[in-house]
Order: structure tokens, then sequence, then C-alpha cells
């Protein structure tokens, strides 16, 4: 994952504003090269091979970007939303979705907006460093009251440093892991070179 980012000397105690992923992607449209990283590629496969089942009833994406994860989670869900801060980036999702009926987008600014309904997966790939740690902990607990008993949140997140980020991917996963076992049953983990996978299900 590489990417060259805005400069600043500290990183933020506030989550990462919308208006900083719109210059990112105002900049270059593919900007973490989703649609063309061997890595990216590998680590979507590992993330698609990480779901439990094999059909999710509705399932919930923060941070979908450009959409090369959206679409392909979304063969593997009846239905499937999928959120971002960033106009650029989701109207390439919208595009590359097309094909695909049960996906639906909006935009919207986690945790300030939540969307209403229970969901059977929830997944959260390269999106929680973007927070604070205080909005981590309201995301947590949105995460917690719509994820219904037996739904599975996905966590993937990149392990190196970035100067930028208020978290790193190992803060938000070890956040999710304090957890385990109530409310969140911890079912699989696996930490890769650069990132780090893991697996929970909502304790009834
Ligand atoms: C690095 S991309 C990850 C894309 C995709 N999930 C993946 O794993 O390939 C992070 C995305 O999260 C979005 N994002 C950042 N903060 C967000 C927030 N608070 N709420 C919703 N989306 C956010 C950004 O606009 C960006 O498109």
């Amino acid at each position: 994952m590489t990417l060259s980012h805005p400069s600043s000397s500290q990183p933020s105690s506030q989550s990462l504003p919308p208006s900083y992923f719109e210059k990112i992607y105002g900049e270059n449209p593919d900007p973490w090269q989703f649609e063309t990283s061997e890595y990216e590629a590998k680590k979507y496969a590992a993330t698609i091979a990480a779901l439990p089942k094999p059909l999710y009833r509705s399932a919930f994406e923060m941070g979908g970007s450009i959409g090369v994860l959206t679409h392909q989670l979304g063969d593997r869900c009846e239905k499937l939303l999928s959120v971002d801060v960033s106009q650029i980036a989701q109207a390439k999702a919208i595009q590359r979705c097309q094909n695909q009926p049960q996906v639906r987008f909006e935009i919207m600014q986690i945790p300030q907006q939540f969307p209403e309904e229970q969901f059977d997966l929830i997944l959260v790939s390269e999106v929680g460093y973007y927070l604070s740690l205080e909005d981590l902990h309201k995301t947590q607990t949105l995460i917690l009251n719509h994820l219904e008993p037996g739904g599975h949140l996905l966590l993937v997140h990149w392990t190196l440093y970035a100067r930028d980020y208020p978290l790193s991917g190992d803060d938000v996963h070890d956040s999710f892991l304090s957890l385990s076992p109530q409310p969140l049953q911890h079912l699989a983990g696996q930490r890769e070179a650069e990132y780090r996978l893991d697996l929970f299900q909502r304790v009834a």
C-alpha cells in the first residue's frame, strides 16, 4: 500500500475529514492502486476467502472507495450497502458495480452517520485508522448495535506506519479484540507482512 500523503507534522487526534479524501481522489483516481496492485489483489482474495458464509443476507461495507473490493463482495451478498465520504471515489464504484443491482451506495461519514438497518456482515477494510480513538469507539458501539446475533465482522488493515493517520492498523484491531469474547467472539486472525485480518462473530 503506497501513497504519498499530504504533509503534516503530527498524527491527528481528529478523524481525517472528507476533504482529505476528496483531495487525494481529485489528484489520482486510484491513489492506492486498488485496480492494479498485486498486493491488493492478493489481500482482496484473502478477505473474500475469510468470509465463513457463501452468501450474506444484508452486508455493510465502510469506506468502499472506488469499489474494487465492493464488486467482489457484492457477489457474496443478497444485499450490500457500501458507503464512503468521497463522492469522487463512489462515482467510480457505482460505475464498476452497475451490473450488481443488489449493491447500493450512499455517501456517509462514519460515525456521525450510520445506516439504520441490521446486518449479518460488516466489513471494515482499510478505513478504521482514519478515525480518532473517540470516533473508533463510537463506531464500535454502532457496529455492535447493527450487527445481528451470529453476524460476522471482518477487519482488514495495513499495519505499517503512516504519519497522517490518527490510529495504526494494530490500534484498530486490538481495540476490537478487547471486545472479545463478549460481545464479539474472535473466530480467526491472520497477520501478513503488511496487513492484518481478524474475523469476529456477534454473540447473542
Ligand atoms: C484506503 S480506502 C479503502 C477502500 C476499501 N475498503 C479497500 O479495502 O480497498 C479508505 C476509504 O475510506 C473512506 N473513508 C475515510 N473515512 C471515512 C469515514 N469516516 N466514513 C466513511 N468512509 C470513510 C475514504 O474516502 C476512502 O475511500
